[in-house]
């Protein structure tokens, strides 16, 4: 990135990287300020994991054409198939060739931005949605290892609740749900498997895909009963206080128990790639974007510039947890997870999340979690399944 410019006026970006998710976030801006000194920033934020608060402010500033200069919005069809479809996004193409970044980012996330021939955000981060999470002085001391398959994550809920751990199983509200439940179907299905199913190739119905159902459902009965009530954070928390010993949470989390509660890579955390799924990297993107009629519309050409040079990713992901879109990234700036992660992103099958926008369109993601809510009531397995598979029509997936 060139050095300092002469700038001046106003941006306003939107994201839900507030409180204690902000660190990384305000690195960036920090860098931002630096190099278009001048420039006021608004760093409009809305509370709530997963942006679930955040992506419905934001749609109804967009229909009422008060757009922010740039906002959160993950790479796949979150992106694509709301906001780009619905021709509300500017064609990055051009910044992406007078950037170098053609090159810069892997093919595969570009694709992931792409929509006939034009390219609609910038991606600042990669994360991953299959990771376990557990402290090593817990198994210890219950004399339990890391289950590498969800039979044996069940049978390590046995013993811990034998040895007297009521809930060994950490997990907070909807969409931290979801997310085990797409552990578990990538664990069950495969690869393969999950992407039929965005593909429209594979039905909801399937007796494969109705087993992710009833394997998710033993798993609610090893969580905390509380789970609606907790935010992802009050859930990782539990591995802490020692009330849980497993939690399967995205590398966020790694931030969160590094840069917020100061834990050694290692020591105070462990992890491993979800039961059932070593072989696979679900992941999901970061990224922001120009809406058409920005208001500042300059100043937000330069915050996707400096998002996506290789300052900017390399200072905002070692806080973060996630590792950089780009190809180029200094990994010695990155912590131990961040490290393996990374090894993980080149090695592995990758897949997208359903979760985080990247598989699955907001229609289907926003309605999947009303699946989840009744799931979590009667435990019905082939209603859970007939009803994803509705969901899956009414979406348009594989369309
Ligand atoms: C995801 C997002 C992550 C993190 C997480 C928890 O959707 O991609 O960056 O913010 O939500 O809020």
């Amino acid at each position: 990135m060139a050095g300092v410019a002469q700038a001046a006026g106003k941006l306003e970006i939107f994201s839900w990287w507030s409180g204690i998710e902000a660190p990384a976030l305000d690195a960036l801006v920090k860098l931002y300020q630096a190099t278009y000194p001048g420039v006021n920033v608004d760093n409009a934020t809305v509370t709530g994991g997963a942006g679930t608060n955040a992506k419905a402010i934001l749609k109804t500033r967009m229909l009422n054409g008060d757009a922010p200069d740039s906002f959160q919005a993950h790479a796949g069809q979150e992106l694509t198939g709301t906001w780009v479809v619905s021709n509300r996004m500017e064609d990055l193409s051009s910044l992406y060739k007078s950037e170098g970044w053609n090159t810069k980012f892997p093919k595969a996330v570009i694709d992931l931005l792409s929509h006939k021939g034009g390219i609609y955000s910038v991606p600042v981060d990669v994360h991953r949605s299959n990771v376990m999470w557990y402290v090593p002085a817990t198994l210890k001391k219950y004399g339990v290892t890391a289950p590498t398959s969800w039979g044996e994550m069940l049978k390590a809920c046995t013993v811990l609740k034998a040895k007297g751990m009521v809930a060994p199983l950490a997990m907070g509200e909807n969409w931290t749900q979801q997310m085990v439940w797409e552990s578990v179907a990538v664990g069950i299905l495969g690869p393969k498997g999950w992407n039929d199913l965005w593909a429209g190739k594979l039905k909801f119905t399937d007796p494969s895909v109705v087993d992710t159902f009833n394997v998710y459902g033993k798993l609610l009965d090893c969580a905390n009963r509380n789970a609606n009530d907790l935010n992802w954070q009050q859930a990782s928390i539990r591995l802490l206080t020692g009330e849980a010993a497993f939690n399967i949470m995205g590398d966020w989390a790694a931030g969160y128990l590094t840069t917020i509660k100061n834990l050694k890579p290692g020591v105070g955390f462990a992890w491993s790639a979800s039961p059932s799924t070593s072989g696979t990297f679900i992941m999901l993107a970061d990224s922001f974007g120009l809406p058409k009629g920005a208001k500042d519309r300059a100043e937000a050409i330069n915050w996707l510039k400096v998002l996506g040079s290789k300052e900017g990713q390399d200072v905002f992901n070692p806080l973060k947890g996630s590792i950089a879109a780009r190809t180029d990234s200094d990994l010695g700036r990155y912590g131990a997870y961040s490290q393996s992660a990374a090894r993980d992103w080149k090695s592995k099958v990758i897949v997208g999340s359903m979760v985080h926008g990247a598989a699955a369109n907001e229609a289907f993601t926003s309605g999947f979690s009303t699946v989840m809510e009744t799931f979590g009531l009667n435990h019905d397995s082939t209603m859970a399944a007939q009803a994803t598979q509705a969901l899956a029509v009414q979406s348009k997936i594989g369309q």
